[in-house]
């Protein structure tokens, strides 16, 4: 028997913790022969507490044979403690008369303490996720927050746009989705960010050719997949939660597992390259293996896709800059 993962949830009681702990614990991000032990963190509020106290009865009804423990609280040094991965999910919704900017300062707070007790009590390996939004800077802040551990330690979700865009493209190319290579989600997890099949393949043949229209791609494509999270909630009436849970487990089992040389989408701290300035988290190729990630370099960045790009690393600057007097 393998030695337990620690997986650390937070906003645990929330949509997308509900679609996630019992994908977990059946063993679907880390493997059939992976025990794994959850760290569940929710408010301390009584509401969120009782919520959390139910779906830890659940998960303890499940008697899932690799679900080695469970623990729930409302402190993050117990929840982070040890942790070997970390999903934070919870953070601030956007409430009635609130601006971007307010949501960005509401949850600066959340992930400044967050990244502070990763930093105090968490494996020094622990792979970080950041799914709440903005997740980008989020992520940001959580890594800026943890000055001990390494920054590659701190990732954002890009994967359900990369999710998003890959059932995009195979619709309207008529291939497998599993079958697209090569495909990339550019930027940051909002509106801006730059879906870019370029140098995407099915079964050995150019996506390019395949779909041979820029038009659809420029004013279809690249704003659909954009616009996708609004789409789901104003289809809901709540923000997608299934799909947000499925592609963090695609996230975590492949940074954990391997991606078989494939391109998968992750926000990362940035090197400087493609002109991202460094240390912003931001979206871009990546192939992992034996537990690391690494970013493919040297794409080609054409004009259009020049333009794209700097249009949603503005928006991370902005971000940053908003939040840098909060960072010291
Ligand atoms: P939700 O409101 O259903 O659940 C969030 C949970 O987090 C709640 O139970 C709340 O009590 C808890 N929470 C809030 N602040 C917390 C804190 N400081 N510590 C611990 N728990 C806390 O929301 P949801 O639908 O699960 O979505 C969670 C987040 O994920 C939102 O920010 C949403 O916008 C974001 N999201 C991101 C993506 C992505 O692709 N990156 C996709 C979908 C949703
Ligand atoms: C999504 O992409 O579905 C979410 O980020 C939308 C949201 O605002 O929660």
């Amino acid at each position: 028997m393998k030695t337990p993962v620690r997986v650390a949830v937070t906003g645990a009681a929330g949509q997308i913790g509900y679609s996630l702990l019992f994908r977990i614990a059946s063993g679907e991000m880390l493997g059939k022969d992976q025990p794994v032990i959850l760290q569940l963190l929710e408010l301390p509020m009584e509401k969120a507490q009782a919520a959390l106290k139910g779906v830890i009865m659940e998960l303890e009804d499940c008697a899932f044979p690799l679900l080695a423990g469970v623990v729930g609280t409302d402190d993050a040094e117990v929840a982070f403690k040890d942790a070997d991965i970390a999903l934070l999910v919870g953070a601030r919704p956007r409430g009635p008369g609130m601006e971007r900017k307010d949501l960005l300062l509401e949850n600066a707070k959340i992930f400044t303490a967050q990244g502070a007790a990763l930093n105090k009590v968490a494996s020094r390996e622990v792979k970080v996720l950041v799914v709440g939004n903005p997740a980008n800077t989020n992520a940001y802040i959580a890594m800026k927050s943890a000055p001990d551990l390494p920054s590659k330690n701190f990732t954002a979700m890009l994967r359900l746009d990369h999710n998003r865009a890959l059932s995009q493209l195979a619709e309207k190319a008529g291939v497998a989705v599993g079958d697209i290579e090569g495909l990339v989600v550019w930027g940051n997890h909002s509106p801006t960010m730059y879906p870019d099949y370029r140098f995407a393949t099915a079964g050995g043949k150019k996506l390019k050719d395949l779909v041979n229209d820029e038009s659809w791609n420029r004013e279809t494509f690249i704003p659909k997949v954009g616009k996708r999270g609004a789409a789901i909630i104003e289809a809901r009436g709540l923000s997608s939660a299934a799909s947000a849970a499925n592609a963090a487990i695609d996230h975590i089992r492949d940074w954990a597992l391997g991606s078989n040389g494939k391109w998968v989408t992750m926000g990362v701290p940035s090197d400087g390259s493609y002109g991202v300035p460094e240390g912003v988290i931001c979206g871009v190729p990546v192939t992992t293996q034996n537990g690391e990630y690494t970013v493919v370099k040297d794409v080609e960045i054409d004009d259009y896709s020049r333009q794209m790009m700097d249009k949603t690393l503005a928006e991370l600057e902005e971000e940053r800059s908003g939040v840098a007097h909060l960072l010291g």
